[in-house]
């Protein structure tokens, strides 16, 4: 009797799982995002985070010596076995406002890029619009952790975030948790984005933009017409203390028959913030993915 009610107990268990798998996996593939309800969102920490931003980068664009420690810093990071803990090259501050139809001013943060900027070129714990910027982007990926982890449960791949070299003792990583890239982003008005994209992350948050119209996205098909792209209703608009972020699949899961949803910020003439957190997978090597061809908009 009691081993019947234990198999029951197991039965209803692996049901339920396979229940939110398919549910969740669903849902992405039927409209390639998830929006989750940004809880007490406070507009004023995003707002603050870009007004950071903005001094940190009139900061570099002023001192261009520091703007190239920091490239060299990346530089190094990037040759780290602390990188191949996120499996990418991108990190740092990318200056493209002067590069026709980029027209973009971008940065990407983690734990582990923070840790070793600050124990190698340890002078720049002297520029504070840094450390300010560096201290609100620390919150807020630390806010992610969570929901990628969730999210990976539910679809039953919760193994992608786990590292197969952590118990590595030549290994420096001092942070433990998952591979988070936070990327803040600047769109001035001559943006003009020519082709939607694929994100090469595991899952994409879309965290806050100042114009969340702008995003336009399409679930992964067969094929692609421009007009497959729309901007996503959502039951949660931005405004005070209500937010909601989106979530959607990046080009590394395609092995659990997940696909990547193919977006596009379009150009609105105006100057414009978002942040967007990555969540990577830990020494994973990119396998070549022929996904389809993305179309071309025009304006
Ligand atoms: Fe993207």
């Amino acid at each position: 009797m009691r081993i019947q009610k234990i198999v029951f107990t197991l039965i209803v268990f692996l049901c339920t799982q396979s229940i939110c798998t398919n549910l969740l996996k669903e849902q992405l593939s039927q409209t390639g995002y998830l929006e989750i309800c940004h809880k007490n969102c406070d507009i004023i920490t995003y707002d603050s985070l870009y007004a950071s931003f903005d001094e940190l980068i009139t900061f570099l664009q002023s001192h261009p010596a520091w703007a190239q420690k920091l490239y060299i810093a990346k530089e190094r990071f990037i040759r780290s076995a602390d990188r191949n803990y996120y499996a990418t090259d991108f990190f740092g501050f990318y200056d493209e406002s002067k590069r026709e139809g980029r027209n973009q001013i971008s940065f990407y943060y983690s734990t582990h890029f923070q840790d070793f900027i600050f124990s190698h070129f340890p002078e720049f714990k002297q520029v504070s619009p840094l450390i300010k910027f560096f201290e609100m982007c620390f919150e807020i990926e630390q806010s992610c952790e969570n929901i990628f982890n969730e999210a990976a449960a539910e679809l039953n791949i919760k193994n992608i975030f786990v590292s197969p070299y952590s118990c590595s003792p030549t290994l420096k990583l001092r942070r433990t948790g998952l591979p988070v890239l936070l990327k803040v982003i600047k769109y001035f008005p001559s943006y003009n984005p020519a082709r939607p994209h694929y994100d090469g992350s595991a899952f994409s948050l879309f965290l806050d933009s100042t114009d969340n119209q702008s995003l336009l996205l399409s679930p992964y098909k067969s094929e692609f017409t421009v007009d497959d792209f729309s901007s996503p209703l959502r039951k949660f608009v931005r405004s005070h203390n209500q937010n909601s972020m989106l979530l959607i699949p990046g080009a590394l899961l395609t092995e659990f028959a997940i696909y990547p949803t193919p977006h596009i910020v379009k150009q609105n003439g105006k100057i414009r913030y978002a942040t967007i957190a990555f969540a990577m997978r830990p020494y994973h090597t990119s396998q070549k993915n022929n996904f389809l061809p993305l179309p071309r908009f025009k304006y």
